[in-house]
């Protein structure tokens, strides 16, 4: 049985992440939430973690982990001349710093399983500039740095990779999806004339804490129905 812990399980992706691994009878999920309180169920064990307090309560987990998943992200976009300088901070506390102390705190536990996964989420918009994306992308540029150096230190017994989804339909994209016009364009900007699912992201997911990808570290893998490969 694999101990797997889902930072953010309780919507979107890593709500759809912790669905689709507890289902599977290898694994034993362990998933959080830090506003929207969420009940334990048959396949997936939750509890209270906010990864912007200055301690991390997360003396529910096992000895042994062998995966993390950590989801918590934003998608604040603005004209550049407008962000103050604590605002660029803010995002960087909760999308690098967070992952960054959830990654510490579990590292000895990653390591107790001699085989284990990290998987951490960037953006399309690092890959392909954007307007208003300087925020998340410099965030996530971050991410995409620190899955190549902690794959480089963590080798040969911990993976670590990224996923770099373009929009992805969850409450987090809400607000960009917010109507029917605005679905329908976001589609037709995609080579496969669809935007994401949270299942199509927690798909790959399952690939990366599975040992089907045992041979792939330090990756970014753009899922973002073609859109930052294909003109
Ligand atoms: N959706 C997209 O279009 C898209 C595109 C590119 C990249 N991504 C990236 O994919 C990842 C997952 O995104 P998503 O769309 O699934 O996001 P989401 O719908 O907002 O879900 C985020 C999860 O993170 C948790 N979370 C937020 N703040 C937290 C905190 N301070 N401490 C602990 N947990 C916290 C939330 O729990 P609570 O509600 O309980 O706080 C929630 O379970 C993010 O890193 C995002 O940047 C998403």
């Amino acid at each position: 049985m694999k101990n797997v812990l889902i930072v953010g399980a309780s919507k979107g992706i890593g709500k759809a992440s912790a669905e689709l691994l507890g289902t599977q009878p290898e694994f034993k999920v362990f998933g959080t939430y830090s506003k929207t309180s969420t009940d334990s169920t048959e396949h997936i064990d939750y509890h209270f973690l906010d990864v912007m307090a200055e301690t991390l309560q997360i003396d529910f987990l096992p000895e042994q982990l062998d995966a993390l998943v950590f989801c918590p992200g934003a998608i604040t976009l603005k004209p550049f001349a407008r962000i103050k300088p604590e605002e660029f901070m803010a995002d960087y506390q909760l999308q690098l710093l967070g992952a960054v102390k959830v990654i510490q705190a579990v590292l000895p536990k990653l390591k107790a399983s001699g085989s284990a996964s990290v998987v951490l989420f960037s953006t399309i918009a690092v890959q392909t500039g954007f307007s208003f994306h300087s925020m998340v992308s410099a965030s996530k540029g971050a991410i995409e740095g620190l899955t190549k150096a902690l794959a480089a230190e963590l080798a040969p017994n911990i993976r670590v990779n990224c996923i770099a989804p373009s929009i992805t339909n969850t409450p987090l994209a809400a607000q960009l999806l917010s109507t029917p016009e605005k679905i329908e364009a976001n589609k037709l900007r995609h080579p496969l004339k669809k935007i994401g699912e949270a299942t199509d992201i927690a798909n790959m997911v399952a690939f990366l804490v599975s040992e089907q990808s045992a041979w792939m570290t330090g990756q970014v893998l753009h899922l973002d129905g073609g859109m930052s490969t294909i003109k």
